[in-house]
């Protein structure tokens, strides 16, 4: 339940990224013994990696901040649809399953509600690594004694795609090279998790990796990095407000595009030496948007600036390059009393002074989240139905709004699946 009208103003600390852990404690299945890792945020996503790394024989173990996960020399090889079907990074176990045991069978995933997200890529490039892979009864399932390096080239720069061939080559005979690789920061950390574990890997932060297999791979630690998109969220939540917050640990070189965005809307950005801030004294101005694969604008921050849009002074013109379903959001913020329309890729936004509270529902993580910075924005009171999906990627989202000065309480307790 928000209600709107608050000035957010404060400080706010930044977790460790979703995207990148749950890949990297997927990763950790490439080594047998115990692997820890630090910054782990506590959000339901993390509890349901977990929970499919124990179905698969490991030991799992939280720590505050730390995960300790202790991976068996024989894992399972089969991830059921029962857990994965809650989360879509769950395929990310397929490239160390396929390349530890031989044989790997994961459920299609399900996930967020944002486009039909294939996986031809992902099977395309595991074949080309001398993998059977197909895809029968809902399964996906692979087979290899041993994969063997070659020339990989990805049609598009695909998050998902990169990480499974990159976590498959890495015990691959041989070297592999992925061209049109995602450059994402998330895979940046993945690449270096994977060098403490003894992976040689080339061209990190480029968009061609080349990898050298190794024969095995030894457990490590390793600092998760700091959430963008959970950074990107605060900065967009200021701005939208006509606050003022200081996102501790938030990585400015990560969003520089987003920033730059929010610069235009008449935002002052200053990065700090812990973090950035973000200070609106204005009503944002309408800034057009692209979203593209990193270093370009981040589809999931897209909703965010759909919202920033909607009360701005001017028209604005937000365009989906990423996920083509993302526009479901479009209707609950209309719902709001924004004024947007769709054509395509492409979304007109006219900008109003306010929104107007009213019930809607979040069909997605950053939808969800965009959805309660809109109520915040909206005279009355806004009710945020299907809030579990927020607790999927953002830890304390609610005790964070409060402490910053906004008006808004959780009615609802956590989801029910742990
Ligand atoms: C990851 C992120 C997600 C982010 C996205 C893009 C996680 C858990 N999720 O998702 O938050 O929005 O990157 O930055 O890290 N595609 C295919 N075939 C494939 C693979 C992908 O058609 O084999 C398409 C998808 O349908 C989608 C697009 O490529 O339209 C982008 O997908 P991808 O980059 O793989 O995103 P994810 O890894 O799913």
């Amino acid at each position: 339940m928000v209600t709107g009208g608050a000035r957010l103003a404060g400080e706010v600390e930044v977790t460790g990224a979703k995207n990148s852990v749950l890949k990297l404690m997927a990763a950790s299945l490439l080594a047998e013994g115990t692997t820890t890792l630090t910054k782990v945020p506590d959000i339901l996503d993390v509890s349901i990696m977990s929970e499919l790394l124990r179905r698969l024989g490991c030991d799992v173990a939280r720590d505050g901040g730390s995960v300790a996960i202790t991976v068996p020399a024989r894992p399972g090889h089969e991830a059921d649809y029962d857990l994965v079907r809650r989360m879509r990074a769950s395929i990310t176990v397929l490239g160390p399953l396929l390349a530890r045991c031989g044989e790997a069978k994961v459920a299609l995933p399900g996930g967020d509600a944002i486009g039909s997200r294939g996986l031809d890529m992902h099977v395309a490039g595991l074949q080309k690594l001398g993998a059977t892979a197909v895809i029968e009864h809902g399964y996906l399932v692979a087979t290899a004694p041993r994969l063997t390096g070659t020339q990989l080239w990805l049609d598009f720069p695909s998050v998902g795609a990169t990480e499974t061939l990159l976590l498959a080559a890495v015990l691959a005979k041989g070297t592999t090279t992925i061209d049109n690789a995602a450059r994402e920061p998330d895979l940046i950390d993945l690449c270096e998790f994977l060098v403490g574990m003894g992976a040689r890997v080339g061209g990190i932060g480029t968009s061609t990796l080349e990898i050298d297999g190794v024969e095995s791979l030894s457990p490590t630690t390793h600092e998760t990095l700091p959430d963008r998109i959970v950074a990107g969220t605060w900065a967009v939540a200021a701005c939208l407000t006509r606050g003022d917050v200081l996102v501790r640990g938030g990585r400015a070189d990560h969003l520089e595009n987003a920033l730059d965005k929010l610069t235009q809307a008449g935002a002052t950005v200053s990065v700090t030496p812990d973090g950035f801030s973000v200070r609106m004294d204005e009503r944002p101005k309408a800034v057009d948007v692209v979203t593209l694969p990193y270093p370009g604008f981040p589809t999931d921050l897209q909703p965010m600036m759909l919202t920033l849009n909607a009360i701005a002074d001017g028209t604005a013109m937000v365009t989906e390059n990423v996920f083509e379903a993302r526009w479901m959001f479009v209707n609950e913020l209309t719902r709001l009393g924004a004024d947007v329309r769709t054509d395509g890729h492409h979304a007109v936004i006219r900008g109003r002074e306010l929104l107007s509270g009213a019930p809607v529902s979040a069909h997605d993580i950053r939808a969800g989240a965009a959805l309660v910075l809109a109520g915040l924005v909206a005279e009355g009171t806004t009710e945020v139905h299907e809030v579990h999906h927020v607790d999927r990627g953002y830890e304390g989202f609610v005790d964070s709004l409060v402490a910053l000065g906004a008006n808004v309480r959780r009615e609802s307790g956590p989801d029910p699946l742990f």
